[in-house]
């Protein structure tokens, strides 16, 4: 995968041969009657020809299998009137929006809604307490359990980027040490609305109680890891990182998001050759390729492909994989987060992409050992540009990379992390889904934009 480009190899290179021996007729001679050296040399042009045209015809083919049709993702699907001209790629605007919310009030963060001040929420690493901030609101608050329940505590874990939430409790005010002047938020007994707009500031809580609670793990790896100078990823590096197989033989990369849910690409599922979900086994917990036992294989119980996955366009390039028994989490084995829902992020971001796939283009082999490489965000004016990707990328996909070229994902790739860090937990930003060629110059990698799909996501894995 990440790779760095070398050239392409160039045809033909010094050739030493002797002059056919004395006596046999040589088509060339007879025909053109030419001495030995010329005769050679006619050859050896002809040889380097026929090896130039055959490398650029198995470039152009490449190139052309790799490439999505034209025309998809039209520039209208993303409210742009016009392709944006090479240098109109400056971006201002997020490469990742926080996803609307539900009720009346999108925005999110540090935005104002409506008049109503917004609200962020975060859970205390120490005591599990929930904590909330609002707007022109010093300090955070905590939350008071009266009018809580569960499909709010789910709500919260999602929005803070969890699959889901794992323990809620009203803890007793007099249990935990407050400090003087701490206040609380209530919740207003208020359906269907989205989070940000249905809390008062109290003083005190009526139940005496406090909201605990405990989302699913993820986004963190295990201990110190880390990588000097090199594209081997250490073990443990990206433990939700996965290996796709159909029997040992590695299709695609893959996220683990819980226990028994894999997140993947849904071009690389979604064929009517495809065999039935029970022959797709996932390889978790692994760095080297080489010597899978397939035993070692979890396999999968279902596979679901996003219902919109197109497979001209390569839009909603997601889906889920339910495997037959679940992970054991360890050092080796965890799951990523999501984006939370508001959380924007700009073109720069640094994040990482790892996989098995080819280290160059032209050698179609995965790598023995997990490859990384930093990969930051594109904005997508600038990549939709017409230097770039001239309108092809839709709503439901980002870039990454450099473009100048040189380091990106390629083959077997896909379905793989592209993963940030947020200062406090890795999230799956994006799963790699398509680029022309790999590493090429104005050709960076096109991902499946990850926040774009999260109702989709919770929906899948809460109705299973
Ligand atoms: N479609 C490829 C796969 O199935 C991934 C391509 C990614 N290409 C790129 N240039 N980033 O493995």
């Amino acid at each position: 995968m990440p790779s760095t480009a070398p050239g392409w190899p160039s045809p033909g290179g010094e050739q030493r041969g002797h002059c056919p021996a004395q006596g046999t007729p040589d088509p060339a001679e007879l025909s053109f009657g030419a001495p030995c050296p010329v005769r050679r040399l006619l050859l050896l042009l002809g040889l380097a020809g026929l090896l130039a045209g055959t490398a650029a015809g198995t470039w152009l083919l490449v190139k052309r299998v790799k490439e999505p049709p034209a025309g998809q993702g039209s520039p209208q699907e993303q409210g742009l009137d016009v392709i944006p001209a090479c240098e109109e790629g400056e971006e201002e605007e997020p490469v990742v929006r926080g996803a609307p919310s539900t009720g009346p009030c999108t925005g999110g963060g540090s935005s104002q809604c409506n008049g109503t001040p917004s609200v962020s929420f975060r859970i205390s690493t120490a005591n599990s307490l929930l904590e909330a901030r609002l707007e022109a609101h010093p300090g955070w608050l905590l939350v008071c359990h009266g009018h809580w329940g569960p499909s709010l505590g789910t709500l919260l874990c999602q929005q803070l980027g969890y699959l889901s939430m794992t323990r809620q409790q009203g803890v007793k005010l007099r249990d935990v040490r407050v400090s003087a002047g701490q206040r609380f938020l209530q919740a207003t007994p208020r359906q269907g609305g989205s989070l940000q707009d249905m809390w008062q500031v109290r003083s005190s809580c009526q139940s005496g109680r406090i909201v605990a609670l405990q989302c699913s793990e993820c986004g963190l790896q295990a201990g110190a890891v880390r990588v000097v100078g090199g594209t081997d990823a250490a073990p443990g590096r990206w433990p939700w990182q996965v290996s796709v197989c159909q029997g040992s033989r590695h299709r695609c990369g893959g996220s683990v998001l819980a226990p028994e849910w894999i997140l993947t690409a849904a071009h690389c599922v979604h064929s009517f050759r495809q065999p039935p979900a029970p022959a797709w086994l996932v390889f978790a917990g692994i760095v080297t390729h080489g010597s899978l036992q397939p035993e070692a294989g979890v396999p999968v119980r279902e596979i679901i492909p996003h219902p919109l996955y197109s497979d001209s366009s390569l839009d909603y390039d997601i889906a889920l994989m339910r495997l037959q028994v679940p992970l054991n989490f360890s050092g080796a084995i965890r799951a990523a987060c999501l984006p939370p829902s508001p959380q924007d992020l700009l073109q720069g971001t640094q994040c990482w992409v790892s996989g098995w796939g080819y280290t160059s283009p032209e050698q179609a082999q995965v790598a023995g050992t997990l490859k990384e490489a930093l990969v930051p965000l594109i904005g997508t004016r600038r990549c939709n540009s017409s230097c770039v990707y001239k309108g092809e990328l839709t709503a439901r996909m980002l870039c990454a990379g450099h473009l100048q070229g040189r380091v990106d994902a390629c083959q077997g790739d896909s379905g793989g992390p592209l993963v940030c860090w947020d200062g406090s937990m890795w999230r799956l930003v994006g799963i790699v889904s398509w680029g022309q060629g790999c590493a090429e110059p104005n050709h960076p990698g096109v991902y499946t934009n990850v926040a774009q799909l999260l109702p989709w996501i919770h929906r899948v894995t809460q109705i299973h």
